[in-house]
């Protein structure tokens, strides 16, 4: 198996905490002789800057020939008043759909040593360990028919059509179901079956697969409204949460929420192969760009989770997050989730102490 990453920094903190995370790569890669190669490419602001568009061929040839992609964050004021067509985030859901980047895992973990950034009483959340698990490329999102239409009374209508067929519903469950077998075996199907029939076919299918294929994963149905109640409720009832396009969109900010803090979030985006896209969960951060006070941390954790579901090295990528647990344990904090008591650092420090806690 080839083993090539390509790296795209983009815009704002995107170079500062994605050097930081090539730092940790470069270490872990060395350590567990993991004979990772990487090279690096242009994607959203920085693209239009040097070649009038997002997401320039070359950048789409090398994402596609990439067994994994590390992504930092694009866009920014500079490009806002660009016409939206070539704007930096179509570079993004243009690479997102060329890679058929279906499957969007987003864990919502609550380090112990950050329990008082979460909203939430400690009780509930402490040890919070949760992952969403989002189809990405179909449902209402893309459907067909859709549009604003002008009815015969002159009134508008705006339409949207939710879809999902059989194969479309199997890969993303078992991508659920897979995933959970390498956590706490349980998974949660979302849904309004009640009310919709193209999640009454969800729930059919998702039944259907853990039955014939999955019989050690513990399944579960909830309604999406219930599910919403639940995260907010009693969070830690959950291991893995499989749902739409949708219904994934709306869970995954909740659940992401319930940490509290948004530089502690990586996330992947996998095809049916394996390969996959890594990124933090937040954005370009431009109100801090370039100040050397952003935090890594969900770069380094998305480092982790490629290492974890597109190379299966399983135990780098644990060596990662136990890094990132180590230098939480010594206080160190960046501006976002800086508390009394604890030693603020900037982004480099931050990424070296990770680099240390490695060695
Ligand atoms: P944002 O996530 O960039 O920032 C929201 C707030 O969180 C800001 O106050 C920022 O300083 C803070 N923040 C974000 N990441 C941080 C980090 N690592 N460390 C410390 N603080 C952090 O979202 P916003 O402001 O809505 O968007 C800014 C730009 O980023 C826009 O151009 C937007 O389109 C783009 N964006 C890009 C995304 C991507 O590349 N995947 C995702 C979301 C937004
Ligand atoms: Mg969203």
């Amino acid at each position: 198996m080839s083993k090539q990453i390509l790296i795209l920094a983009g815009d704002g903190i995107g170079p500062e905490i994605m050097s930081a995370a090539e730092r940790v790569l470069g270490v872990v890669n060395e350590k567990f002789n993991l004979g990772l190669s990487w090279e690096h490419g242009l994607l959203g602001g920085c693209a239009i800057d040097a070649h009038g568009v997002p997401l320039p061929d070359v950048t789409l040839k090398a994402a596609k020939k990439a067994d994994a992609v590390l992504l930092g964050a694009v866009g920014g004021p500079k490009w806002d008043t660009i016409e939206r067509s070539i704007r930096p985030e179509r570079g993004l859901l243009k690479i997102r759909s060329e890679l058929n980047l279906f499957a969007n895992l987003r864990p919502a973990i609550l380090y112990p040593q950050l329990a008082d950034a979460s909203s939430l009483k400690p009780e509930i959340v402490a040890g919070l360990d949760i992952l969403i698990v989002r189809e990405l490329t179909g449902g209402i999102y893309f459907g067909q028919p859709r549009g604003i239409r002008t009815l015969e009374n002159g009134e508008k209508q705006g339409y949207n059509t939710d879809v999902y067929s059989e194969s479309e519903i199997k890969r993303i469950a078992k991508v659920a179901f897979d995933m959970a077998g390498l956590r706490g075996g349980k998974v949660c199907s979302v849904d309004k079956a009640n009310v919709l029939e193209v999640t009454e076919l969800w729930k059919q299918t998702v039944t259907e697969l853990a039955a014939s294929e999955y019989p050690n994963i513990q399944l579960s149905h909830m309604y999406v409204d219930n599910a919403a109640m639940q995260l907010v409720r009693a969070p830690k009832q959950f291991d893995v949460i499989v749902t739409g396009n949708l219904f994934g969109d709306i869970l995954s900010d909740e659940a992401a929420m319930l940490t509290g803090s948004i530089g502690m979030l990586p996330s992947a985006s996998l095809d049916e192969n394996g390969k996959g896209m890594y990124e933090p969960c937040h954005g370009s951060a431009p109100d801090i760009a370039g100040k050397n006070i952003a935090n890594p941390l969900a770069t380094i954790l998305s480092v982790a989770m490629m290492l974890r579901y597109t190379f299966r090295e399983e135990t780098a990528a644990k060596a990662i997050e136990d890094a990132v647990g180590k230098v939480l344990d010594q206080g160190l904090r960046t501006g976002d989730i800086m508390s009394d008591g604890m030693t603020q650092v900037g982004t480099q420090a931050m990424g070296e102490a990770v680099v240390n806690a490695l060695a």
